[in-house]
């Protein structure tokens, strides 16, 4: 039986007083979902694909069908998926504090059918569809036998909503992502290796401007040793442990 995980009243407190609670959430928060992660050397994306021949556009340019089959494939797993204790958490999270910010990495919509509100997607989300050459979102498309689907205004391919490799993140989302890390009073940061950036920046400007960092992960990542607290655990045990402390 797992040990109970225990919370030190001055974090409680400072949960509590907070003004601005951010979370940082990647692909750890989704695995209890039965979302793969990336970098999970046994089962984790990136050790069963090449991200290069799937997640570049060079890759798109390359060969695009295979690039949206593999999208697809990804697209029907998350629809099966549901969300986790750890999504459900940070939504009653964000009920209960003043002002919440969840900046996410995950492009799978889990913690928005948890039904999280202010959710800030650096990555983009797998179920949007958006043209190739306009950049904007598309509603309806059609598949035609093998060929990828193509903007319904000007006949470029159609390519999935998310950010690859050597893309620039959504200035918007950016932005407002460095604002709540400026602004947050605690960020907790579950379930991501922190080793991606702009993402794995905003934990360390959010300490510089004050803020308490806490991580939630199993493993150790470069942010352990300079995190305030460290929960080694998962993110499907922790959180609610945490929300159930908070409730009394
Ligand atoms: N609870 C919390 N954390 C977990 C759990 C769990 N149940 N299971 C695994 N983890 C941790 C792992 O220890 C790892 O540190 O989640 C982290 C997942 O790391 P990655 O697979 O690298 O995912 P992420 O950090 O989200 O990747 C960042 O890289 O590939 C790109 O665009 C992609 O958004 C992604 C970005």
């Amino acid at each position: 039986m797992t040990a109970p995980v225990s919370f030190k009243p001055e974090l409680i407190a400072a949960l509590r007083d907070a003004r601005l609670i951010a979370a940082l959430t990647g692909a750890g928060i989704s695995a209890e979902s039965g979302i793969a992660t990336f970098r999970d050397a046994q089962d984790g994306l990136w050790a069963r694909f090449d991200p290069r021949e799937l997640a570049t556009p060079e890759a798109f340019a390359r060969n695009p069908k295979r690039v949206w089959d593999w999208y697809a494939w990804r697209r029907e797993r998350v629809a099966a998926a549901r969300p986790n204790p750890g999504h459900y958490a940070l939504a009653e999270l964000e009920g209960r504090a003043s002002e919440f910010a969840l900046i996410t990495q995950n492009v799978d919509g889990l913690h928005q059918r948890a039904g999280s509100r202010n959710v800030i997607e650096l990555h983009g989300n797998i179920a949007r569809v958006k043209c190739s050459r306009e950049g904007t979102c598309v509603e309806r498309w059609e598949t035609r036998g093998e060929e990828v689907p193509r903007c319904p205004s000007c006949g470029a391919l159609l390519r999935p909503d998310v950010v690859w490799f050597e893309e620039l993140l959504p200035a918007d989302a950016l932005a407002k992502a460095e604002d709540a890390a400026r602004r947050c009073d605690v960020l907790l940061v579950v379930g991501t290796s922190a080793e991606v950036y702009p993402a794995a920046a905003l934990p360390s400007a959010a300490s510089a401007a004050g803020a308490i960092v806490v991580e939630v992960n199993p493993n150790s990542t470069p942010l352990s040793h300079s995190a305030d607290y460290l929960f080694s655990g998962a993110a499907g045990v922790v959180l609610p442990a945490l929300l159930e402390r908070l409730r009394v």
